[in-house]
C-alpha cells in the first residue's frame, strides 16, 4: 500500500506514559499551548530570554531586525559557539563527563571528556592558526564519522574561520563543486573512510578534485584507513604530524565573535542547478539548536544519545555536534554501516553503551524491520527512553514497529520535521507533552508559526494538502546562500513573501502536521537529499549521453529511488552493458547514493514547444500511473505512450 493511503487511513493515537511526563520538562499539551502562545505573539521576549541560557563576551543590543529581508539575531551580541559548547559545560563541573563516545566500525571504542575534547580542540584550533588559517576563512572538511570530524568543526568555531563539510559518500566531483562555490583556502580529509570493511579513498577523490580548485593551499590529512595516500610536498600535512608537534598548545582563547558573522556553510540541493550554499550563523543558530535539543529530547545529565546520522549532513551538525554539546549531553558517534557486521549493529550499540535516546532515519528503520524481530528482540535495549526520527516521511507501519520492537512501547517518538535550512527542529512532538499519531510530525516547536497554503497563498482547509510554509522568522534559520543573496530571496520568499519549505503538506482537525513531500525537483532518497540536476548533469557529463531526466519512484525501503531517463547520442547502441556504466559512471562522478536504481533508454522526452521538459509526466511513467495530466501542451504528445510501453518495472 503507497504510504500516503494509508497516512489517510491512520487515527491511532499513542500517549506518553504518566511517568514519562511527569519528569519530562513540557509536561503536557496545556504547558506546551501556554508556552507556545507566549512564543509566538512575544518572539523577542521569548527568544532574548532563552539566550541568558548561552555565555555571552558581550550582550545583544537588539534580538531581530529584518533588513530588507535578511534577518538578523541578537545584532551587537558577541560569543563564541565553541566556547559554549566546550568551556562553558567544563566550567559548570562537568569537566569529567564523557562528551563523546566514538564507536568504529571495526575496534576499541573511544570516549571523550569534555575536558579532553576542548583540549583537542583547542590544540587543532592553533594547529590551524599556524598554518595561515584566519577568521572568515572557509575550511572544507571530507572527513568519514571519526573524532577528528567534530573536532575540526569546532577549531573552526573556536578562531572564527567557516567550516563547510562535505559528506564523506560523495565523490570527487561533488567535492570540487562545493569548493569552488566555497572558494575554500584548506581541506581536512583522511587518507580514507570505512564502510562495510572496505575502504573509500577518500584522499584521492580530493586529490582529483584539487585539479580543479586553485583556492585551496593546504591540506590536512587524517590517517585513518592505513591506505596510499599521494602526499604532495609543501601542500599536504598529516594531521598528526601537526598535532603532535611539542609548541602546539592544548589551550587556545576563543575568539569573540559577532552574533551574525558565519559559523558554517553546508551544500544542499535545491530545484534547479548546482547545490547551495546554505550559510548560518553564530548565536542563532547555536540558541536554536540548543533549545530544540533541549525540549524535544528531553534530555537529563545521565542521557546517552545515539544518533545515527552522518556528520556531513545537516542532522549531523545540530543534533551530533552543536545541540547536544551545548546541553553537556553524551554522545555516541558510529563511524560504520548499520548491517556490519550483522543487521543488529544499531541495537548492539545501544546495549552496549546504554543508550536512552535514539535518534534515526525512517529508511534504516525500514531496512532493519525487514531483517527480522529476532535482532533487537536478542539486544537489551531496556536502556532506551526517547526514540525520534528524521529525514523523511515515516509511514505508520514502521512508525509502529519501530515503537513496538525498538521502544518495547513505552518510548515516545520524536518525528521531527526540519531541513538543512531551517537549522533546527520546526514541527516535532515534545515526547512528555504531545499525544503522537504514527506518521505525523504533529505540531510546531515555540516561536514557529507553520501553515499550509494552496497556490493562490490562500490558506488550506482542514487536511488539504497545500505548500508547506513558515510564516515567522527564528534564530536557526539560514541567514543567505553563500555568493547568492538572490537565490535566497527568489528560492525562499518569492512564491509567498513568507519562507516556503519545499514540502507540501496537510493540518488536519487537531491541528497536526502531515508531511507529504517534496514539491520540487529534490529528491529524498533513503532520506539524503539529492538534487535532479545535479544527477542529470553528471549523466550527460559522459560521452555516450546526450539528455537526461531523473525523477523518483517510491521505494519500499529508501522511501523514494531514482528513476533516470536517458537520451544518447546517436553514435552510441542502446545496451544493458552501457545502463550499467552509466549507473556506475553516477556513483562514481557523485557518490553511491545518487546512483540511478532504475534507467531508461528514450529516443526523445516529453516538451512543451519551448522546450522544457515535463517532469510530472515522467515521474507518471516511472510510477506506472497513467495520470499524466493534459498532454496536449507537448511538442510531441506521441512520446509519452513509447515512453510508457518500455517502463522499467
Ligand atoms: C524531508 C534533513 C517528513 C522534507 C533534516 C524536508 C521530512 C527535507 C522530515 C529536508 C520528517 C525531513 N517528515 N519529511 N520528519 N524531516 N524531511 O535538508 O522533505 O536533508 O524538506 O534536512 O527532508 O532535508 P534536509
Amino acid at each position: 500500500m503507497p504510504y500516503i493511503d494509508s497516512i489517510l487511513k491512520e487515527n491511532r493515537i499513542f500517549y506518553p506514559s504518566h511517568e514519562f511526563s511527569r519528569k519530562s520538562r513540557i509536561k503536557n499539551m496545556q504547558e506546551y499551548s501556554r508556552l507556545y502562545k507566549k512564543s509566538i505573539e512575544a518572539p523577542e521576549k521569548f527568544w532574548g530570554e532563552k539566550a541568558n541560557e548561552l555565555d555571552w563576551f558581550r550582550k545583544w543590543d537588539i534580538v531581530l531586525r529584518n533588513d530588507m529581508g535578511f534577518f538578523k539575531w541578537f545584532e551587537g551580541g558577541q560569543l563564541n559557539v565553541s566556547h559554549n559548547c566546550l568551556d562553558r559545560i567544563v566550567k559548570s563541573g562537568k569537566k569529567s563527563k564523557i562528551a563523546l563516545i566514538w564507536e568504529p566500525e571495526t575496534g576499541e571504542s573511544k570516549k571523550y571528556t569534555y575536558e579532553e575534547l576542548l583540549k583537542e580542540v583547542c590544540k587543532f584550533a592553533n594547529v590551524l592558526k599556524k598554518i595561515g588559517v584566519k577568521k572568515g576563512n572557509v575550511v572544507q572538511i571530507y572527513l568519514p564519522m571519526i573524532p577528528e570530524l567534530p573536532i575540526a568543526m569546532l577549531a573552526c568555531a573556536r578562531i572564527g574561520a567557516i567550516h563547510s563539510v562535505v559528506f564523506a559518500g560523495f565523490s570527487s566531483d561533488a567535492l570540487k563543486d562545493r569548493i569552488q562555490d566555497s572558494k575554500a583556502d584548506l581541506l581536512i580529509t583522511s587518507d580514507g573512510s570505512f564502510r562495510n570493511e572496505k575502504v573509500y579513498p577518500l584522499k584521492e577523490n580530493a586529490d582529483a578534485a584539487l585539479k580543479n580548485c586553485p583556492t585551496i593551499k593546504n591540506v590536512v590529512v587524517v590517517k585513518r584507513a592505513e591506505n596510499n595516500a599521494d602526499m604532495q610536498n609543501g601542500r599536504d600535512f598529516w594531521w598528526h604530524d601537526l598535532i603532535n608537534d611539542k609548541n602546539v598548545m592544548d589551550s587556545c582563547e576563543p575568539e569573540s565573535l559577532h552574533a551574525e558573522e558565519s559559523l558554517f556553510i553546508l551544500y544542499t540541493s535545491g530545484t534547479t542547478g548546482k547545490p547551495k550554499g546554505i550559510l548560518h550563523t553564530q548565536a542563532g543558530y547555536l540558541l536554536f539548536t540548543h533549545l530544540t535539543f533541549k525540549l524535544i529530547f528531553d534530555i537529563k545529565d545521565n542521557d546517552i544519545y545515539f544518533c545515527t546520522a552522518d556528520i556531513g549532513w545537516i542532522t549531523g551538525h545540530s543534533y551530533i555536534v552543536y545541540g547536544p554539546l551545548s546541553n553537556g549531553a553524551t554522545i555516541v558517534m558510529y563511524e560504520g554501516s548499520p548491517t556490519f557486521p550483522s543487521p543488529d549493529r544499531f541495537w548492539r550499540v545501544v546495549e552496549k553503551h546504554k543508550a536512552t535516546i535514539f535518534y534515526t532515519a525512517p529508511t534504516a528503520i525500514r531496512a532493519l524491520a525487514k531483517e527480522g524481530n529476532e535482532w533487537p528482540d536478542n539486544c537489551d535495549l531496556s536502556s532506551l527512553r526517547l526514540l525520534g526520527t528524521v529525514g523523511e516521511p515515516i509511514n505508520p507501519e514502521a512508525w509502529v514497529w519501530y515503537h513496538k520492537c525498538i521502544g518495547k512501547g513505552k518510548c515516545p517518538i520524536v518525528d521531527t520535521w526540519w531541513q538543512t535550512e531551517t537549522g533546527g527542529i520546526l514541527i516535532s512532538p515534545l515526547p512528555g507533552a504531545t499525544p503522537l499519531k504514527p506518521g505525523s510530525a504533529t505540531k510546531p516547536f515555540f516561536g514557529i508559526i507553520a501553515d499550509v497554503l494552496r497556490e493562490d497563498g490562500s490558506r488550506a482547509n482542514v487536511n488539504e494538502g497545500g505548500y508547506l510554509v513558515i510564516r515567522n522568522p527564528w534564530p536557526g534559520m539560514l541567514r543567505t546562500v553563500w555568493n547568492d543573496p538572490k537565490r535566497y530571496k527568489s528560492s525562499y520568499f518569492e512564491k509567498f513573501g513568507v519562507y516556503l519549505t519545499g514540502d507540501s503538506a496537510r493540518i488536519d482537525e487537531d491541528g497536526y502536521f502531515w508531511i507529504m513531500g517534496r514539491i520540487d525537483d529534490v529528491i529524498k532518497v533513503a532520506g539524503h537529499r539529492i538534487g535532479s540536476a545535479e544527477v542529470e548533469s553528471s549523466l550527460v557529463s559522459h560521452e555516450a549521453v546526450a539528455e537526461a531526466a531523473i525523477v523518483p519512484y517510491p521505494h519500499d525501503i529508501k522511501g523514494q529511488a531514482i528513476y533516470a531517463f536517458v537520451v544518447l547520442k546517436k553514435n552510441f547502441r542502446k545496451s544493458e552493458e552501457l545502463k550499467e556504466e552509466l549507473k556506475i559512471h553516477v556513483s562514481k562522478t557523485m557518490g553511491p547514493i545518487a546512483k540511478p536504481d532504475k534507467m531508461q533508454f528514450a529516443d526523445d522526452l516529453p516538451k512543451t514547444r519551448s522546450g522544457k521538459i515535463m517532469r510530472r509526466i515522467l515521474k507518471a511513467i516511472a510510477e506506472g500511473s497513467k495520470d499524466y495530466g493534459n498532454i496536449m501542451t507537448l511538442a510531441d504528445p506521441g512520446v509519452v505512450d513509447a515512453l510508457a510501453k518500455n517502463r522499467v518495472k
